[in-house]
């Protein structure tokens, strides 16, 4: 399992690289071509292409935009601010039917080479099986922290939101506002917890048939080919990130998600985040004790 994971991981930096490589190929066709896919205002203001343009592409008036995998390329935005500090969403539709081997990686980072990274990865099943919900963390290049949860909800069938709030106090992964997973920055996790990187929010669509469905067994069926998925209202209610360190920095409790009431899970949160977890968990690196015979710190600590 844990291989796997890794090279799933590893896979992803490398493709980072062509990323970066391939952003400087976009930026000339586009200047050249002043490609359709750029045209359209929303998109434009939030959001850049960063990997195979030909793969993003934007739909009714350019609110939706859309990733797509086919044999040739997946696809990937980012956007264009960094933020330190918020809460920062998208609403997701992902590939419908048969979706096995296909990962859709919705995710903050902060693109160092230490870098600190917060995962959704979305892993695709066989047309009528449910999607697993993967999320990961990263602190300053460690990763490893992966959980998995099944949803409540057909993730193909219609767009949900799927947030992250991120303060000095605690990060908390949201699906339509529910917490499903809650990182708290306390004295045992402080060396660990991820506060001094602003990060971008990134999506990429993407060929894992090697690990990502039944731990590799189900494969990309190409005849469904190719796999949208689909994206819409970039919230970011964060600080916007401006050079140079210490930006952002929240001390002055000026905006919402630095205050008291987001430091924790309020009450209905937290009946919310326990449903969840004793409903739809699957998987919790703090307890698989095989690979990690004693669970990392922040595994011992309360979610509030
Ligand atoms: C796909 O569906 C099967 C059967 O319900 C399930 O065991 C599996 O966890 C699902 N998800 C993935 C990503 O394999």
């Amino acid at each position: 399992m844990m291989g796997t994971l890794e090279w799933g991981g590893r896979k992803r930096w490398e493709d980072t690289l062509v990323v970066m490589l391939v952003a400087l190929v976009v930026v000339k066709v586009c200047a050249q071509e002043d490609s359709a896919v750029f045209r359209t205002s929303a998109f434009q203001q939030t959001l850049s292409v960063m990997w195979a343009n030909d793969h993003v592409q934007t739909e009714g008036n350019g609110e939706i935009v859309q990733l797509k995998l086919d044999k040739l390329s997946g696809g990937g935005f980012s956007s264009i601010q960094k933020y330190r500090f918020g809460y920062i969403s998208m609403h997701l539709k992902l590939v419908p039917g048969d979706s096995a081997g296909v990962v859709t990686a919705y995710y903050l980072t902060s693109e160092t080479s230490l870098r600190d990274e917060l995962d959704f990865e979305f892993l695709g099943n066989k047309s009528g099986q449910p999607y697993l919900l993967q999320t990961n963390m990263y602190t300053k290049g460690i990763g490893g922290r992966e959980q998995r949860i099944r949803l409540w909800f057909d993730p193909s069938a219609s767009f949900h939101e799927y947030g992250f709030l991120w303060n000095t106090h605690q990060l908390v992964f949201y699906v339509d506002r529910v917490p499903i997973r809650v990182y708290r920055h306390t004295r045992a996790t402080a060396s660990m917890y991820p506060s001094q990187q602003p990060m971008r929010l990134y999506s990429s669509i993407w060929d894992a048939d090697e690990w990502a469905t039944r731990g590799g067994q189900d494969k990309i069926n190409w005849d469904s080919a190719p796999f949208l998925s689909s994206y819409k209202t970039l919230n970011a209610d964060a600080c916007e990130w401006k050079d140079p360190y210490p930006a952002c920095a929240s001390t002055t409790w000026k905006h919402w998600w630095d205050q008291p009431r987001a430091w924790k899970l309020s009450l209905s949160e937290r009946k919310m985040f326990r449903w969840v977890n004793s409903n739809y968990l699957e998987y919790n690196y703090c307890t698989d004790y095989k690979r990690y015979p004693t669970p990392p710190s922040e595994c011992s600590v309360a979610p509030w």
